[in-house]
């Protein structure tokens, strides 16, 4: 049977849990999917499990330490970094996280997983009280923000006897996810997209500027997504505290509307699919001071103003019959006519509305609530609250289908 597992390259790192035993499956249920596994586990790890067991299933020795102690040689972190497909980290207990977390590069291990360029799956596996313990949801939220994903534990009985959350998922489920994830990680190859993202900033002098409060975050969600599906990405990009991870995102940074503007305007005819999340400044100052304004000096009381271009209504009249435009609207009231009003306006095939009135939703947050709406007739999507990542996988799973 060929799955997506076909031929990639697998690190399982076993960290010292109990669950360690259903590692042991798991590393079966890979290699029977045609993955190439190598095992990486921590010092701990070997009292759960034998590294005999485990390297005559992966049919590779187990790397445990920095180096071997009779022959001196050396297992570099970096080449297993580059090495592998996906590293997945099962189980993984709350000390192996914390270190992940933290960067407490103390084993094999953790060296591998900070050297690791390919997507890392963690899947935690504790007692119900370590679990529920405020200091691992935040090195668990810590590895999310990294771009980690995390295989969700299941409720149940624990080896404890104790009943809660903190039994690792089961090996099959742990085999599906990768699956899922290799399957998508083709869906976009090809495929160019251009997406902006970020606020502008329009100068009134050297110091000051018109902006708003927008974090970038959604849109660098939407480019790391589509990366990951092997789309080519060009992210242009507002000035943001935000770096794309992924190597098939190639950034360009810009300030203003115009700027803006130009870059999409050259990125555009080469994609087949903008995304313009960019919360874009409608209005510039005419004429922005060379010098610093000074109060005694310059008397300033008003500024005059003079409006953007609309970058996703530029693009919209230049679209060919191939390519795709979606847009976004953020709303105070009436989300969903004033996004329907500005899909047909601005000649996009879909547009993501999300209101200022749903909490959670909007600027600078993690999460977002939305809704799509599509040109074409089909019927509103309307979405739960998510993180950005997820809604960002929604999104383009819609751009997948348009
Ligand atoms: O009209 P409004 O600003 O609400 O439209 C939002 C959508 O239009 C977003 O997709 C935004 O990125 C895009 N836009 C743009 N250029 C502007 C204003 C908005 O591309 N000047």
């Amino acid at each position: 049977m060929s799955t997506s597992l076909q031929g990639k390259h697998i690190i399982l790192g076993i960290t010292g849990g109990i669950a360690a035993y259903k590692s042991v499956v798991l590393l079966r249920l890979l290699v029977k999917a045609g993955a190439d596994v190598q095992v990486v586990i921590t010092p701990n790890g070997k009292e759960f499990i034998t590294p005999v067991t485990l390297s005559a299933l992966s049919g590779k020795p187990v790397v445990s330490e920095f180096f071997t102690a009779n022959s001196g040689e050396w297992h570099s972190h970096v080449d297993l970094g580059l090495w592998a497909d996906a590293m997945v980290v099962a189980p993984a207990t709350a000390s192996s996280i914390a270190k992940m977390a933290n960067g407490v590069a103390d084993n094999m291990l953790i060296t591998t997983y900070l050297s690791a360029k390919a997507p890392v799956f963690v899947a935690p596996a504790m007692d119900l009280d370590m679990m529920a313990h405020p200091s691992t949801t935040r090195n668990i939220e810590l590895l999310r923000s990294y771009g980690n994903h995390i295989i969700e534990p299941a409720a149940g009985e624990l080896a404890s006897h104790l009943v809660g959350k903190g039994r690792m998922e089961e090996p099959e489920n742990i085999v599906a996810v990768l699956e899922s994830f290799f399957a998508k990680s083709e869906s976009l190859s090809g495929r160019r997209i251009l997406i902006t993202a970020g606020p502008t900033i329009e100068r009134i002098d050297p110091v000051r500027y018109i902006s708003n409060f927008s974090s970038g975050k959604m849109g660098y969600a939407i480019a790391e997504e589509a990366a990951a599906r092997g789309a080519e990405v060009t992210l242009v990009s507002g000035p943001v505290d935000l770096r794309p991870r992924h190597s098939r995102i190639r950034l360009v940074k810009v300030e203003s509307a115009i700027e803006m503007l130009r870059a999409c305007e050259e990125a555009f005819p080469a994609c087949d699919t903008a995304i313009m999340s960019a919360a874009v400044a409608d209005y510039a100052p005419s004429e922005p001071y060379t010098c610093k304004i000074k109060r005694e000096r310059d008397g300033v009381d008003s500024i005059a103003l003079r409006k953007n271009p609309d970058i996703a209504a530029t693009l919209g009249a230049i679209k060919t019959p191939g390519q795709r435009l979606v847009g976004f609207a953020l709303e105070t009231d009436n989300a969903i006519d004033n996004g329907a009003e500005k899909l047909a306006r601005k000649h996009l095939d879909m547009i993501v509305v999300n209101s200022l009135a749903d909490s959670g939703a909007g600027f600078g947050t993690d999460t977002n609530k939305v809704t799509l709406l599509f040109a074409d007739g089909r019927p509103a999507e309307a979405f739960s609250l998510k993180s950005k990542a997820d809604v960002a996988k929604d999104i383009l799973d819609a751009v997948e289908r348009l």
